[in-house]
């Protein structure tokens, strides 16, 4: 038990604003120190965000100068795994931003470092926080809805030529992946979180319009172990855009419809027509209301650290989305479906998630 926590962020980035707005809220969580590789960047950050906290141009000197039990990995994915192996051998927790890391086997080696150091590491998916994301789950997992039969999980959404102009991003070696990696994997690990375990994936990969190495559109399918099919398909060119799950079952239709972030309004539950209306009555969301976001997961993971239990279960797991993506990617390599166990125990397919993408650009010859 204790009931104070010093926190560093690393990456003084977009997402990073919302880990300090989250970090400030929570009762005991003091963020000490902020570091950025961009001269400047992490003072201007902390005269924005977090007056209170030190700023510094590395990560080094950042550890040099300060004792920190909670490491927020905002930067590029491409730097999460030599970054969070450093923050354990420190002694500190960590919180890394999705996607964990650009392979199955950085992920390991992460996984490893932590449980060596006796450290807890935890990934911000945090489409899986919120009441209603909580309330269906349980739903799904008492069976009230009956047997899965199909699902489909939609990423469509707008990145123009200057969000792909940061020069991280659209490539193999610093993104890791595409669309798929990047953006898709946060519905991928909704849509996997309420439906339990995966048996094999299959998908293609697109590259419609954007001027990048990796792919701008995928196209997927997830059999799960339960024999719930999913059609997945994850977008960059979609001006409209949405986030959205719908779950079919033998007794209902659950719909979930966002951008980025849900609360019990964004949901819906459709009873099949054999539901009687009590029962269907008790299907509804409660009064709580818990909007899903790095708010919540936040305050859930500090939670666990100062307590002491273990991680909670919306930021544990941190391979299960990255176990499917890659599945995707190794699929549209091998053109056939790829299984769980194969994605699993083959240290061949746990490396770069580099695949080809079938290129459909006027004038192109893809
Ligand atoms: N959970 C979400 O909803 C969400 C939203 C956006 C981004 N992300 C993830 O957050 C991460 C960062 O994305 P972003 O959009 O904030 O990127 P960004 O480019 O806006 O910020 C990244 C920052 O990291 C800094 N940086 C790069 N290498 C560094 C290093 N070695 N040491 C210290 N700083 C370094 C860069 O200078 C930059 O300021 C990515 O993994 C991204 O996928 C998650």
């Amino acid at each position: 038990m204790t009931d104070t926590l010093r926190a560093a962020i690393i990456g003084t980035g977009s997402v990073a604003v919302l880990h300090a707005r989250s970090i400030a809220a929570i009762d005991g969580a003091e963020l000490v120190a902020v570091a950025d590789v961009l001269p400047g960047r992490a003072a201007e950050f902390a005269a924005d965000n977090a007056p209170a906290a030190a700023a510094y141009d590395s990560f080094e000197a950042l550890f040099a100068a300060h004792e920190i039990d909670v490491v927020h990995l905002c930067t590029p994915p491409g730097v999460h795994r030599p970054q969070a192996v450093t923050a354990f051998a420190h002694g500190a927790h960590v919180i890394a931003e999705k996607p964990p890391a650009l392979s199955l086997s950085e992920l390991q080696s992460m996984t490893d470092a932590a449980a060596d150091a006796d450290r807890r590491f935890a990934v911000v998916f945090q489409q899986r926080t919120g009441s209603a994301a909580d309330h269906v789950k349980r739903l799904l997992d008492a069976g009230a809805f009956g047997r899965v039969l199909f699902a489909t999980c939609n990423t469509l959404w707008y990145r123009d030529a200057e969000y792909y102009a940061v020069p991280w991003r659209g490539r193999w070696e610093t993104e890791g992946g595409g669309t798929t990696l990047s953006h898709g994997i946060h519905q991928i690990d909704l849509l996997a979180y309420l439906l339990g375990d995966w048996r094999s994936a299959s998908a293609q990969l697109w590259r419609q319009d954007r001027d990048v190495e990796t792919e701008d559109v995928s196209t997927g399918t997830i059999l799960f172990e339960s024999g719930a099919v999913a059609s997945v398909s994850t977008s960059v060119v979609s001006p409209r855009q949405t986030s959205s799950i719908r779950i079919d079952t033998e007794r209902a239709t659950i719909e979930v419809d966002h951008l980025y972030g849900h609360d019990p309004s964004h949901w819906r539950i459709t009873p099949a027509p054999s539901v009687g209306e009590e029962e269907a009555a008790s299907w509804a969301f409660g009064s709580e209301v818990v909007a899903s976001g790095h708010d919540a997961l936040l305050e859930s993971v500090y939670a666990s650290l100062f307590s002491g239990s273990g991680l909670p279960a919306v930021a544990a797991e941190p391979a299960r989305a990255l176990e499917i993506v890659t599945a995707f990617y190794v699929s549209a390599r091998e053109e056939r479906q790829i299984g769980r166990v194969r994605v699993q125990s083959d240290e061949s397919l746990r490396g770069a998630l580099e695949s080809p993408v079938v290129d459909n650009r006027p004038g192109i010859d893809g």
